[in-house]
């Protein structure tokens, strides 16, 4: 677009709107409904928040009287019958009462931080009484808020319960924006996306430009995002003094932000819940009768500790209390702590325990919804499942069961908030999404398992660990608090009070804990500098080991050159918002033919695999899983095969059935599906895919499944395995921590002789011993033509891999041609 262009549309778009401001508040009787309404879906081109620039004078008097309509707007709406019970309910949150103060504080100070309990109204409220004083103040035409949500389901909540608070539909002054979803329109004067949203507006406007206020919600949960922005937004604040800038926190530790901000002012909102009564896993075991044991049955990986067990006959939990030096502090905390500690952690939820726990809650107390804390989508699934076969709870006529998850593409709103009727209980399987960023008015009891996925990052061994992991004292709290807010409620923790007792202060930091490649993409894509001097200003700066292993990675796969500086494929990557290897993984397979594998695979690395793993029938799914992947040892062809599996089945109006026999999970393919779909329309927004050519212009080698373990290769390397014969079994070792083992749900993992000589992998974890998840075999040829930077060896006998740790013999004129061949697929990778 021309900017002269778009100014023109620009100050038509105004006048047409100020015009139907003025005609519509003018009428008599105007109320809501006659309104102008815009509902603009723009689809997912504008991935990119486009704030209005009015920079022409004569657009002056047109903001004027906008300024004056959207007053006069906000009155008469406000005035109406229709709103007064929402006004009502409003001016009972605990914020209301804050108002003055808060208001004052944004107008005197440049950055201000919040904090309150949840649910006291920080979110829906905060942005709102800014807008509002705004517009009654007449400077509602130059009034931009942004507040920025760490989730996307929070994001659409949010802005949606807002636009129904000014009794406005969704898309008029209040928008969203999410990855690959937008409602906004040129009315939009407050905007909620998701904090990567606003990070990647920052590449084409570091200034911000037109931003009046931003918020910045969630903080205290310490998301790399939001550490990530408050680094740039500290920056840039003294180029910005009109901006305001309000952190918002949900608990108490609010003057760790306002140092960062040189001492900047704080408020505290004060909120009122009733009392909640606690339960620990001693006596939920007693109400319940519910023996533990099988909860060790689920204990992947220390099979030793559990032989030991079945030996005993020991209750487990008796044992780990024989661990536990009872009194000591967690300052100082034993050994023996911090083991059983450690072996809780490694521990699945039980949900068993959990499915016996709302079968209590139903058949002995009293009405209202219960919230269930789980650690992810994998769990709410199978719990799903489970309780849907409940002779109970698995009456539709009597039980409302919502699934709540983070990457839920889209939230059935209303049943989620809504009060169900009253002979009918609702029961929401959440992750800890609402533990403060949605609340569930109705909810009065609360079964917490006390864990939470969470990354890990051992920089020294190169090993990110996505392990369920002990929530803080903080989160505990908070997830309690959940049951109290509309009458007194009660909280089941599925674990001992020794546990809680020892549970840590709170949270650490995201950016301490995950790899950094993608955020190192990101440094860079802003021009920030150099990402360790850019790093050492974070609130807490990341270990040094990290960041050089980041950016190590992406010299590896080629995002970074030698002097650490964006290649054209890197620059491609920063616009996939994916891991960059799996980003990768995707530009391969459209530029080799072979996109349907490459999307399918991509989508189930970046969120989860669709196979379930039922307890008592394990030997059954692991047979279901084998047979799809074939003989092609590989985890990956495997699901890549259930999910074209599942879709032949679904044409067939089978879909069911065929995930009941071969322990699929529906709801998990149709969420990777429809990943496909974004992920297909990023390929084709950086221009890797034409779509008018149709689908089959990218297929042609979708069914050559040595070529899907080319692609792989190229989008995982360097997670390579050498497999090293011993005896009638193979070995296999990794550069950086030597051997590994196979993980035990892999189709690999009985395989004792594999016919090619290397193994790639999506992910190493860590439990009891050092596992690769999700394998595949490969051969040679696909490491050497499409694995990472080769260099020929130094007597110019060979080609090296991953530093010489890999050794290829070859004569000169296979190296040659090989680097050829490379080069040319690096020019195809790097095209602008
Ligand atoms: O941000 P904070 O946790 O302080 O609270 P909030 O999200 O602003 O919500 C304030 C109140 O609005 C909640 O207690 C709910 O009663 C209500 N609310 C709602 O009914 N529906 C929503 N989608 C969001 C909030
Ligand atoms: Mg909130």
């Amino acid at each position: 677009h021309g900017s002269t262009q778009k100014e023109i549309r620009m100050s038509t778009d105004i006048e047409k709107k100020v015009g139907n401001l003025l005609n519509s508040s003018h009428s008599k009787g105007a109320v809501p409904s006659s309104l102008p309404s815009v509902s603009a879906d723009l689809g997912h081109k504008q991935s990119v928040i486009t704030i209005k620039t009015v920079s022409s004078q004569q657009t002056d008097s047109f903001k004027e009287k906008l300024s004056v309509a959207l007053k006069e707007r906000q009155e008469l709406v406000q005035a109406s019958d229709s709103l007064k019970e929402m006004i009502s309910f409003r001016e009972k949150l605990p914020a209301f009462k804050m108002k003055s103060e808060f208001l004052k504080a944004v107008q005197e100070n440049q950055v201000l931080v919040v904090s309150g309990e949840t649910g006291c109204g920080k979110t829906t409220q905060l942005p709102q009484f800014i807008l509002e004083e705004e517009i009654s103040c007449l400077r509602g035409a130059d009034c931009n808020i942004i507040c920025t949500q760490p989730r996307r389901v929070s994001a659409i909540s949010v802005a949606t319960r807002i636009s129904s608070e000014r009794g406005e539909s969704i898309g008029e002054t209040i928008g969203y924006q999410i990855r690959l979803e937008s409602k906004r329109s040129a009315d939009t004067h407050l905007l909620f996306c998701t904090t990567g949203v606003l990070l990647r507006q920052l590449v084409q406007d570091p200034e911000l430009k037109g931003v009046s206020h931003l918020l910045v919600d969630e903080i205290h949960e310490r998301g790399m995002n939001e550490d990530f922005l408050i680094i740039i937004l500290r920056d840039l604040l003294p180029r910005r003094p009109d901006l305001r800038l309000i952190l918002i926190s949900a608990t108490i530790n609010a003057d760790l932000f306002s140092k960062y901000f040189a001492n900047a002012p704080t408020i505290h909102i004060p909120g009122f819940t009733y009392p909640v009564a606690e339960y620990f896993l001693e006596d939920v075991l007693e109400k319940t009768r519910y023996s533990i044991k099988s909860d060790f049955d689920n204990y992947e990986g220390n099979s030793r500790r559990r032989r030991k067990q079945q030996d005993s006959k020991k209750d487990p939990l008796t044992e780990m209390f024989e661990d536990i030096d009872v009194d000591t502090n967690y300052k100082n905390y034993s050994l023996g702590v911090r083991k059983s500690l450690e072996a809780w952690s490694g521990l699945q939820i039980d949900l068993g325990l959990v499915e016996a726990a709302i079968e209590y809650i139903c058949r002995n107390e009293g009405s209202g919804a219960i919230l269930v804390f789980l650690t992810g989508w994998d769990e709410i699934s199978k719990l799903l499942d489970k309780l849907k076969g409940n002779n109970l709870v698995g009456d539709p006529n009597k039980f409302l069961i919502l699934p709540l998850h983070g990457s839920m593409p889209t939230v059935n709103q209303c049943e989620i908030f809504d009060r169900p009727p009253p002979n009918k209980r609702k029961i929401v399987l959440a992750t800890n999404i609402a533990e403060s960023s949605i609340t569930i008015d109705d909810v009065v009891y609360v079964i917490d398992c006390g864990k939470a996925k969470e990354t890990s990052y051992d920089a020294l061994n190169k090993l990110a660990c996505l392990l369920p992991s002990w929530i803080s004292k903080a989160s505990a709290h908070q997830r309690r608090g959940r049951a109290g807010r509309v009458q007194p409620g009660v909280c089941y923790r599925l674990y001992p009070k020794l546990i809680h007792d020892a549970m840590p202060q709170y949270q650490l930091a995201e950016i301490l804990q995950t790899p950094l490649q993608e955020l190192c993409l990101h440094i860079k894509s802003l021009q920030l500098g150099t990402v360790g001097s850019f790093l050492e200003k974070a609130l807490q700066p990341p270990d040094p080991l990290a960041v050089k292993n980041a950016i190590e990675l992406l010299k590896t796969i080629g995002a970074l050159d030698e002097h650490e500086e964006l290649t054209p494929l890197g620059r491609h990557l920063c616009n996939i918002p994916l891991d960059p290897n799996i980003g990768k993984m995707l530009l391969m397979g459209s530029i080799f033919q072979c996109l349907n594998p490459a999307l399918t695979i991509a989508a189930a690395l970046a969120y989860r695999h669709p196979f379930v793993l039922p307890i008592n029938r394990k030997e059954e799914a692991d047979a279901a899983k084998q047979s799809f992947a074939g003989d092609s040892c590989s985890d990956h062809i495997a699901l890549l095969k259930a999910f074209e599996g599942w879709k032949e089945a679904k044409r067939s109006g089978n879909e069911k059935q065929f995930c009941w026999d071969n322990f699929l999970s529906p709801v998990t393919l149709r969420l990777i599906d429809d990943m496909r779909m974004q992920f297909l329309n990023l390929l084709s927004d950086i221009g890797f895919v034409d779509k008018s050519r149709g689908p089959n212009a990218y297929n042609q080698y979708s069914h050559d499944l040595e070529m899907v373990c080319a692609i792989l290769c190229a989008g995982l390397y360097p997670n390579v395995v050498q497999c090293k014969r011993r005896g009638k079994r193979t070995a296999f070792y990794t550069k950086e921590v030597g051997k590994v083992d196979i993980h035990p749900a892999s189709v690999n993992a009985g395989v004792h002789l594999f016919p090619l000589p290397y193994i790639v992998y999506s992910e190493k974890v860590k439990t009891t011993s050092i596992y690769i998840r999700d394998s595949t075999n490969i051969s040679d040829y696909a490491l050497l033509l499409f694995g990472g930077n080769l260099v020929p060896n130094k007597s110019g006998e060979g080609i090296d891999m991953l530093g010489g740790y890999l050794h290829f013999s070859a004569s000169k004129s296979v190296i040659e041609l090989i680097r050829k061949l490379r080069g040319e697929l690096d020019k195809l990778l790097n095209r602008k």
